[in-house]
């Protein structure tokens, strides 16, 4: 992308933590921004705060879970600015446990948010993105998209997806005459935000469930909850946002398909591939492992 002065950015999970510093970085660059979110006040705080930037803000509330949802804030935003050149499906939830403990809602509300979230964006956004002059999507995935990591599966689940489609949209559009669409697929490590607090926007009907019928949605279990404990601890020092905005931002302006917050972590990618290429079961030398 030449310059994003001027351009239309749609952000989803716009109103904290990586969402957030990529919308004020494209506030920075001079960009119209669409901030996008579920959380009402979050949102709205966001918004004031790009404002007094002097930029140009759209806020739009957004469920990414709600196809309809997401085609009202397409609307909103070509009604608004008349197009969009830039579009970033980073809305995503996670949470802790093994397999064996999950619960149906579990996987529902995890792979809602952080799968069908993309593709709900894809399927209004893109047509618009074609038709502009130049534009680039991004989609917001994790390591967790690159290697499973254990007490994480629907969350790997739905971020091997999201990099699976981003890959896919990036050989469909490089044969693509009629497009001039950048495609990258931003894959974190660990980054100082509010995730390890995700289930603040978790829907009541996707809440876990005693197994008596009547009483009061159930706790995770004890696994679980240290699991999610670790990671709030590591989130604590975790990358500053701000930076991975910034490594997003550069690789939009020189179209680069894979943006690693944490590059270092590709040795633990590379572990897995090796063993697949050798066809040896798969071990682990994670650190995200316990
Ligand atoms: N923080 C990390 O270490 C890390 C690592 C790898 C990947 N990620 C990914 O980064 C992305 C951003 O997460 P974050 O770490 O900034 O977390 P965050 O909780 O700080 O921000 C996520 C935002 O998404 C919003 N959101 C949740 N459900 C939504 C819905 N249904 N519709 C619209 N918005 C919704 C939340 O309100 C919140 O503002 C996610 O896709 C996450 O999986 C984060």
């Amino acid at each position: 992308m030449e310059t994003m002065k001027g351009r239309v950015a749609v952000v989803t999970g716009a109103a904290s933590g990586i969402g957030k510093a990529l919308s004020l970085a494209f506030a920075a660059e001079g960009a119209k921004v669409v901030l996008a979110d579920v959380e009402d006040e979050a949102l709205t705080e966001t918004r004031k705060e790009i404002e007094a930037l002097d930029a140009t803000v759209l806020a739009v509330k957004t469920d990414v879970t709600d196809e309809n949802s997401v085609g009202d804030l397409c609307a909103a935003t070509l009604e608004a600015f008349g197009g969009v050149n830039i579009l970033c499906n980073n809305a995503g939830v996670g949470g802790g446990g093994l397999v064996k403990n999950q619960q149906l809602v579990d996987w529902k509300w995890v792979i809602d948010v952080s799968l069908w979230g993309v593709i709900h964006g894809l399927h209004h956004f893109l047509p618009h993105l074609i038709e502009a002059e130049e534009s680039h999507v991004m989609s917001t995935a994790s390591v967790a998209g690159l290697m499973a990591v254990p007490g994480l599966a629907p969350y790997n689940a739905a971020k091997f997806g999201v990099v699976a489609i981003m890959e896919t949209l990036h050989h469909e559009l490089a044969r693509d005459e009629d497009a001039n669409v950048g495609v990258s697929v931003l894959c974190p490590g660990v980054v100082r935000t509010n995730i390890a607090t995700a289930q603040r926007n978790r829907p009541e009907h996707l809440r876990r469930q005693s197994n008596d019928a009547g009483s009061a949605s159930a706790k995770a279990p004890e696994e679980a909850r240290s699991r999610n404990a670790a990671i709030a601890a590591a989130l604590e020092n975790g990358m500053d946002p701000g930076e991975v905005a910034a490594k997003v931002i550069g690789a939009m302006y020189d179209n680069r398909f894979w943006v690693l917050s944490h590059p270092e972590l590709l040795a633990e990618v590379n572990h897995r591939n090796q063993e697949l290429a050798n066809l040896e079961n798969p071990t682990l030398i994670s650190s995200f492992t316990d």
